[in-house]
């Protein structure tokens, strides 16, 4: 990271250069997002003419730290106000301070005792630069930050600009919707106090022509599971910048004299050839720089909770404990209804010890029993939720966000845990860590169940905090669950995937990608899921036939090669599939191991052809295809599937037929699939580069 002027540096990655400089004004303008450039080639950037400054017509530089002050009428990544009304900042520039590879340009107000510092770092081998600010009260008066965007990252010029976003809800997360972007600020986020279903902390941005496999993206990804904000902001000129941080409006954070507010990594990505390769170059940051073990590749659990719901006895969790390490599962998981009073969704949340009708001897036989098939034992927790109906709640009624003379609203009968509290933090790790340390258990679900309202603090300080130290606690409990515990393993959950994102994913294993398990909707789920995060994570259930949410039919090994792009998990009620399900099942499950390290830690490839799509995972020789087919129309033959990224040199061979292709053919013509021509139809295929 040479600074090859005083005022101008350069972040460089493998293959990218960020370049910022500090103008006249100190203000810090983002010069180039793009492709490498040498340091003769950066100092280059100052020769290019600026916009002009023509405050009326609203054109601007473009800034990469986008601070409140006179004339700048768009999106502001920091906004403050000081105690004496003040909003505006003047900042001036103090120093750029070069350690172990990290940037950090540190600016002060003019005269309020503020100072910020924006923070850039890149890892050897990845073409992410992550971001962060700091501001600290130097002063002894309190400072409201009313926004603190991690990161403002400028795009270069581009004709017809466009968005890519992950949006949806319960039961159909991670939607992919490619949009031209209007003028003016595009903001999307959470209010919700949870990462969201409705949208997910990423954006690609592209100049409206990009595909899976040519031109250039500019992509973010915020790395925080509390409520958030990204502004796209296209000007007038069709100039975008992206600012993305934590926190919504209108909620401010006060500063004290001497505090200093941390934001979270904003993470940044320049890549050329298509969404494919923006994709892929995520899930190398996120498996090398991201994961707590990124090498493991995940067991394949069994999780009860399709199965049972809340109508179960410990018999009936052993019973289904045999079936799934018949079919070969590695970790058994029993899902809610297991502890205090939860024999339904109205009571029990807050009492996390074991349900004395359900578990008389404690969660000792179970486990034993699990483990005695050879398989790990997980539970199903939900630490920062309480029913009404519990002890907890009975003693400790002031423990949850409610505002005075407002009403405490529930949904499934729960209401929030105040977190944010430090006491209540406390409990909830003590009682987890009881449950750890009295039971062997080797994984646990952490679910998070509803969206926070009436969100206050009556006597709390600083009631906004709340929004922040939420999450921020949520973190440090789960980081002292894993030291203590070294060998536990942690899947986020909230409904499904409404926490994914790369701050939860520093601390946990794996996420619950979506309640909805209906294969053909799971499909669309993925690929939405993958543009940003590896399957190693993505967990995938298969379950019953008609699908419990849509009541889809649809045949088991459709539902198997589904599931297997991802986590592949069991999720149905063995107790009542048939012999042949169950011996197919145990097949597909062994299909699986065989592939798994392909597709968990290689390289995915998103594959189409007419009807047909797929995905392809190369690692080392090994190359898997997942193809799923739900109609032919007109009794068409269905076409060849090209692959993408092989050696067009190279052999390969079918493991399932033998059959050896060349490289170059499966590239420009294809790969025969053999699906059979009834509806839903699907295959796994296997090939081996040949040496
Ligand atoms: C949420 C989860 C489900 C299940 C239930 C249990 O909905 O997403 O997988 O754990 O809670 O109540």
């Amino acid at each position: 990271m040479p600074a090859h002027d005083s005022r101008l540096w350069t972040i460089d990655t493998p293959n990218t250069s960020y370049v910022v400089a500090v103008d006249d004004h100190d203000r810090l303008r983002g010069l180039h997002w793009g492709p490498r450039l040498s340091p003769e080639q950066a100092l280059a950037l100052l020769d290019l003419p600026e916009s002009p400054f023509r405050p009326v017509v609203g054109r601007e530089p473009r800034f990469d730290l986008g601070a409140a002050s006179a004339f700048q009428y768009g999106h502001n990544g920091l906004q403050v106000r000081f105690s004496d009304g003040t909003r505006d900042l003047e900042l001036v520039f103090a120093e750029a301070i070069e350690e172990d590879g990290d940037l950090t340009l540190v600016f002060a107000d003019r005269h309020y005792p503020l100072e910020v510092r924006t923070r850039y770092r890149s890892h050897p081998g990845s073409d992410v630069i992550e971001r962060t600010l700091a501001l600290r009260n130097t002063g002894t008066e309190a400072i409201d930050v009313v926004r603190a965007d991690s990161a403002t990252w400028v795009v270069p010029g581009l004709d017809t600009p466009r968005l890519s976003q992950l949006h949806g809800e319960w039961g159909a997360e991670t939607q992919l919707t490619r949009t031209t972007i209007p003028y003016g600020e595009t903001v999307i986020g959470s209010r919700r106090g949870i990462t969201s279903h409705q949208a997910n902390p990423w954006v690609a941005i592209d100049d409206g022509a990009a595909t899976e496999t040519s031109g250039p993206v500019w992509s973010t990804a915020l790395a925080w599971s509390g409520t958030w904000r990204i502004t796209v902001e296209k000007g007038p000129t069709g100039s975008v910048v992206v600012s993305a941080g934590f926190g919504h409006d209108p909620i401010a954070i006060r500063l004290s004299g001497g505090e200093t507010l941390e934001t979270p990594i904003a993470a940044g990505l320049h890549t050329a050839g298509g969404f494919a390769s923006a994709a892929s170059a995520w899930h190398d940051y996120a498996l090398a720089h991201v994961l707590p073990h990124p090498d493991e590749v995940r067991p394949i659990l069994y999780n009860s909770w399709e199965a049972t719901e809340f109508d179960f006895t410990a018999e009936d969790q052993m019973r289904l404990a045999d079936r799934a390490a018949a079919m070969g599962c590695e970790l058994f998981v029993m899902d809610d209804g297991w502890f205090g009073a939860r024999v339904s969704d109205r009571a029990g949340l807050g009492d996390w010890t074991p349900n004395p009708d359900r578990f008389p001897d404690g969660l000792g036989p179970l486990i034993k029993h699990v483990h005695s098939r050879g398989m790990r034992f997980g539970i199903w927790v939900e630490p920062e939720m309480v029913n009404p109906d519990s002890d907890l709640y009975r003693a400790h009624p002031d423990w949850v966000y409610h505002q005075p003379h407002r009403r405490r609203s529930e949904v499934r009968q729960q209401l929030v845990l105040n977190l944010a509290r430090p006491d209540v933090a406390e409990h909830l790790h003590a009682r987890l860590d009881e449950l750890l340390s009295q039971n062997e258990i080797d994984f646990v679900k952490w679910d998070m169940n509803r969206p926070f309202t009436e969100a206050g603090w009556p006597d709390g300080e600083d009631p906004d905090r709340l929004w922040f130290d939420h999450t921020r606690n949520l973190y440090a409990i789960l980081d002292r669950l894993r030291a203590d515990h070294p060998n536990l393993r942690i899947e986020s959950c909230s409904s499904g995937g409404g926490r994914v994102d790369f701050g939860i994913l520093r601390r946990t294993d794996q996420v619950w990608t979506s309640d909805n398990t209906d294969a053909l909707d799971r499909i669309a789920i993925q690929d939405g899921f993958a543009q940003v995060y590896p399957a190693r994570v993505m967990g995938a259930w298969v379950t019953d036939s008609p699908n419990p949410l849509t009541r889809r039919e649809v045949p088991l090994d459709f539902r198997f090669h589904a599931a297997m792009a991802g986590v592949l998990a069991v999720g149905g009620d063995l107790r009542v599939w048939s012999d042949a399900d169950q011996a197919r099942g145990a097949e597909l499950v062994a299909d699986y191991k065989r592939i798994r390290h392909a597709v968990q830690l290689g390289r995915r490839h998103p594959l189409q052809a007419g009807a047909v799509t797929g995905v392809q995972y190369d690692r080392g020789d090994q190359t898997v295809v997942l193809a799923w087919r739900r109609a032919r129309s007109f009794a068409y033959p269905d076409p060849l599937l090209k692959l993408h990224g092989l050696d067009p040199d190279a052999r390969y061979r079918d493991e399932r037929t033998g059959r050896v292709h060349h490289g170059a053919i499966l590239a420009a013509h294809g790969l025969e699939l053999g699906l059979d021509p009834a509806d839903y139809a699907s295959a796994m295929i296997e090939l081996t580069r040949l040496p």
